[in-house]
């Protein structure tokens, strides 16, 4: 695995008169090949902005934009425009040509390769094929449901065989069970083609669905990053834990404390490790016994996860014993009271 995206020290300042906006601030992001990046913040954030810096249709005002070991800051016009042809790009309103049909929406971006007509109509082909959109080639975008829109932006983004492709809310204008089908194909088009994807949203649960690593951005400044499921289960800005709140009813510590008498632990677990059995022989080896108050199991993309939380009653050197007997079978266990 190799960095395929760099954003280094990145400021863009927007001058419009007198004011000025401090889009972003600092911004250090690296995007492994091969992964689907998530960046996710509130509106005005800079998200935008961030992925629009990667393919510099906005220019940074400081910092480095490198993708796939090429410079892009320091490359010339004709250089970039070259280089762009290898990055994709899809959008909340998916930006079609409202009077060219689908099949030559696709075929747009392959104008002005080297493609003979015969290998244009063949890449064509295999884009709708792809998309699953042949049986409506000849349509017009006025005749397509939002979600099909958003499988041409996307054949026509993948046309010249891009490593990378950016997408911008793009499913922010669709209904939930649309959202969920077009966040299959771009699982798909990222594992089975291999091709990088860095995307924006404002809801969690696109994050939570499709995405490995998470950046989450508040006023300009990437105020958290990791996988998916660390920044999930363990959210440490109020943004975040705002975010995660939104896919699930994570459990609220301040709400139970004060009623139980013996100390309170979350503990997190992920993956395949069955924590009950671990906890239960852990517990039953000492003197002391354990409620569980709260729980919570689901899924991010592939992984399962589940969070606890339960309550110690014994002694403390019981509880203590059980706590650090937790952590060394590998979970992850947060004292809370
Ligand atoms: N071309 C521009 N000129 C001046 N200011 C701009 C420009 N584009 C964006 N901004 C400002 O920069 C900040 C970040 O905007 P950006 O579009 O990146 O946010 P965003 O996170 O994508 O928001 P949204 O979720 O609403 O799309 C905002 O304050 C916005 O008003
Ligand atoms: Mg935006």
């Amino acid at each position: 695995m190799f960095d395929l995206i760099e954003l280094a020290g990145v400021n863009k300042v927007y001058r419009a008169g007198a004011s000025e906006v401090q889009a972003l601030i600092d911004v250090n992001v690296t995007v492994n090949k091969g992964e689907i990046f998530g960046v996710i913040g509130h509106s005005g954030a800079g998200k935008s902005t961030l992925l629009r810096c990667v393919n510099l249709l906005e220019r940074p005002s400081e910092g480095r934009v490198t993708v796939g070991g090429t410079e892009l800051t320091s490359l010339g016009e004709k250089e970039l425009q070259s280089r762009r042809q290898k990055i994709g790009m899809i959008f909340q309103h998916f930006n079609l040509l409202t009077t060219a049909t689908v099949r030559d929406n696709v075929a747009f971006p392959l104008k002005i390769s080297s493609l003979t007509k015969k290998e244009v109509k063949a890449r064509v082909d295999e884009l709708l094929e792809l998309v699953g959109l042949r049986d409506h080639q000849h349509k017009y975008p006025a005749q397509l449901s939002g979600g099909q829109k958003q499988r041409v932006g996307i054949a026509r983004a993948l046309a010249n065989h891009p490593d990378v492709l950016l997408c911008d809310e793009a499913t922010s204008a669709l209904d939930p069970h649309t959202t969920e089908s077009i966040l299959e194909l771009l699982k798909d088009i990222n594992s089975k083609l291999g091709i990088t994807i860095l995307l924006i949203t404002h809801e969690m649960n696109v994050i939570r669905s499709i995405c490995d690593r998470v950046a989450v951005m508040d006023q300009g400044r990437v105020i958290e990053m990791g996988d998916v499921l660390s920044v999930f289960l363990n959210p440490q800005h109020p943004t975040t834990k705002g975010f995660v709140s939104q896919v699930t009813d994570m459990i609220d510590t301040e709400a139970l404390g004060i009623r139980s008498e013996g100390r309170v632990v979350r503990i997190n677990y992920m993956g395949n490790t069955a924590y009950e059995p671990v906890l239960f022989e852990t517990v039953r080896s000492t003197a002391a016994t354990f409620v569980i108050l709260q729980g919570t199991v689901s899924r991010m993309k592939d992984t399962p996860y589940g969070q606890l939380i339960v309550e110690l009653r014994g002694e403390r050197k019981d509880t203590d014993h059980i706590i650090s007997e937790l952590r060394q079978q590998g979970l992850d266990v947060t004292i809370i009271q």
